[in-house]
C-alpha cells in the first residue's frame, strides 16, 4: 500500500506487520535470501508453462488491485429501559453478588419495540456516519437468532424502513456469532465484486422468549442492536482474516425449546420456552473455540499478540473474556468491555462494543482489532479487522426510538403475567421433539 494517499512511509502503520509477513513469505519461497522480497513478488507474478515442444514458457501476469470491505459507518440502538440485578431478584432466587461474581453483569436492557425497529434506527445511524445514502445500498445482512417473524425475513423489514430499495436483504443466524458471520458474508461479497455497499446488523430481542422462571439463564441476557456500513475499498481495511467454526457435537448444550417449526402443532404458545443450557460445558467450549480461532487468525496474517491494538470480544461472561484474553497473551486493558452494562446481547454484543469503543476514542486510525465470538451451535469465530483512517462520523441521523412507556421490570413482569394467564408452559410439546443430533445417531 506504500505510495497510496495517507500511507506514505512515515505514517505506514502496517509496516512492522507487513515486513514480517513479507519476510515469512519470502523466507519460504525466495531463493534470493530473506532480506529482499522483490524477487519473490516478481516470481509470484509469473505463470510457468511447458510448451508442446518441451520449452519452458514464462508469462507475466498483471495483478489487479485487491478489493477490501472497509468499515466506514457505525451506529447502535440501545433500548432505554434498564433491568438491574436487583430487579431480577424481585422475582428470581438470585442476588447481585452472585450475578456480578459469576458473570460480571450489573444490568441489561429490555426493549419495548421490535427487533426490526431497533435495527432500522441503528442502520440509519450507521449510514449517516458513513455519509452514504440508503438508495446506494446493495445489501443488508441481518444477523440475529430472535427474528420478529420467520417469513418474511427481517432484513426486508429493515430495507423498507431505510427506503433502501436497491438493496438485497438477507438474514444470517449463527446465534451469538451472527454479526461476525454476517460481516464475513458481506465482506466476501464486496471482495468478489457482487456488491459495493452493505450494511451488516447485529440485533437481538431475547426478552420475549426468555424463560423468566429460570435463574440459570434469565440473568444473563439482554436486548440491543448495532450496525456497520461496509464499502468497497482498495485500501487494506476491514476484515483481513477470519476463522469460522462450529462444534456441532455440543449443539445440545444450548437450545431454546419452543422456537422454530419443530414445535409447530404441539400445543405450545409461542414465547413459552424451555432453555437447555449447560453453562459449564458452554463455558469450556467457548474458551477453547474462541482461543483456537484467535490463534488461527493471528497465524494466518503473521500477526503477534502485541500487534493487536484492541480486542472486541463477544460479551457472554467476564470470566470467559478474561480466559480468552489471557490465553491470547493480551492484557485486559486492550479489551473493550460492555458486559457489565448490557449483559449478553448475543449477536449484538460485538457491534455494540465496537460502536462504543469508537465513541470512547479507543479505536485509533489504522488500529488492528481482534474480534472473537461463540454462540449456540456451538458456532465460534475470530476476525482480524484493520480500521481505516477515519474514526469520527461524517454525519448524524436524527432517527430515534419512541420513548418507552414502561420500565424494564414492568415489561418483563408483563411477559410473565401473560404466560401465567395462559396456564404455564406446555411441557409435553416442548420436550417430545426429536432433534437433528438424535436422528444422526
Ligand atoms: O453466548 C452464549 C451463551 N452462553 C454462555 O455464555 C454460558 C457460559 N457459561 C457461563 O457463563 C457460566 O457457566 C454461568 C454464568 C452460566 C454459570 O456460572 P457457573 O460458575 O458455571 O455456575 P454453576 O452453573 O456451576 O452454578 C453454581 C451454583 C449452583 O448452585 P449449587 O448447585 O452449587 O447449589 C446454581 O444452582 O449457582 C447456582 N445458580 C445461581 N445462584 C444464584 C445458578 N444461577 C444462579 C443465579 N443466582 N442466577
Amino acid at each position: 500500500m506504500a505510495g497510496k494517499p495517507g500511507y506514505d512511509g512515515a505514517q505506514d502503520w502496517r509496516a512492522p506487520v507487513r515486513a514480517r509477513e513479507e519476510e515469512g513469505a519470502a523466507g519460504a519461497a525466495n531463493p534470493f535470501g530473506r532480506g529482499d522480497p522483490a524477487p519473490f513478488f516478481f516470481l509470484s507474478a509469473c505463470r510457468f508453462q511447458i510448451g508442446h515442444n518441451g520449452a519452458l514458457k514464462i508469462r507475466i501476469t498483471r495483478q489487479d488491485p485487491m478489493t477490501y470491505a472497509a468499515i466506514t459507518g457505525w451506529g447502535k440502538c440501545m433500548p432505554p429501559s434498564v433491568l438491574t440485578n436487583a430487579d431480577l431478584a424481585t422475582f428470581l432466587d438470585t442476588d447481585d453478588e452472585w450475578i456480578v461474581s459469576r458473570t460480571g453483569m450489573k444490568e441489561r436492557r429490555i426493549s419495548h419495540v421490535s427487533a426490526i425497529e431497533m435495527a432500522t434506527v441503528a442502520a440509519k445511524r450507521a449510514l449517516a456516519c458513513a455519509g452514504l445514502d440508503a438508495a446506494d445500498l446493495d445489501l443488508i445482512v441481518y444477523g440475529s437468532c430472535s427474528n420478529d417473524e420467520q417469513v418474511p425475513n427481517s432484513a426486508s423489514g429493515v430495507q423498507i424502513g431505510l427506503a433502501a430499495h436497491h438493496a438485497g436483504a438477507m438474514d444470517v443466524n449463527t446465534a451469538c456469532t451472527s454479526f461476525l458471520y454476517g460481516l464475513s458474508t458481506a465482506s466476501a461479497m464486496i471482495r468478489s465484486g457482487a456488491v459495493r455497499n452493505a450494511v451488516v446488523i447485529g440485533v437481538e430481542l431475547i426478552s420475549p422468549y426468555m424463560d423468566w422462571s429460570n435463574r440459570g439463564v434469565a440473568v444473563l441476557f439482554g436486548d440491543g442492536c448495532a450496525a456497520v456500513v461496509l464499502q468497497a475499498s482498495e485500501r487494506e481495511e476491514g476484515v483481513l482474516a477470519e476463522k469460522l467454526g462450529c462444534i456441532a457435537e455440543a449443539r445440545q448444550t444450548l437450545r431454546v425449546r419452543g422456537m422454530g417449526c419443530a414445535y409447530a402443532n404441539r400445543n405450545i404458545t409461542l414465547g413459552d420456552t424451555l432453555w437447555d443450557f449447560d453453562g459449564q460445558e458452554i463455558f469450556k467450549r467457548a474458551v477453547g473455540g474462541m482461543s483456537q480461532a484467535s490463534e488461527a487468525v493471528l497465524a494466518k496474517r503473521g500477526v503477534r499478540p502485541e500487534d493487536i491494538d484492541l480486542v472486541v470480544p463477544h460479551q457472554a461472561n467476564l470470566r470467559i473474556i478474561e480466559s480468552v484474553v489471557k490465553r491470547a497473551g493480551l492484557p485486559m486493558d486492550k479489551v473493550m468491555l460492555t458486559v457489565q452494562r448490557y449483559g449478553n446481547m448475543s449477536a449484538a454484543t460485538v457491534p455494540v462494543a465496537l460502536v462504543e469503543a469508537l465513541e470512547e476514542g479507543r479505536v485509533k486510525p489504522g488500529a488492528l482489532m481482534l474480534m472473537p465470538a461463540f454462540g449456540a451451535g456451538l458456532t465460534f469465530c475470530a476476525h482480524l479487522v484493520r480500521w481505516g483512517e477515519r474514526v469520527t462520523p461524517i454525519g448524524h441521523s436524527d432517527a430515534e426510538l419512541p420513548p418507552s412507556p414502561r420500565s424494564a421490570l414492568e415489561i418483563v413482569n408483563g411477559v410473565r403475567a401473560i404466560r401465567a394467564a395462559q396456564g404455564g408452559r406446555s411441557d409435553a410439546g416442548l420436550i417430545s421433539v426429536e432433534y437433528a443430533e438424535a436422528r444422526q445417531r
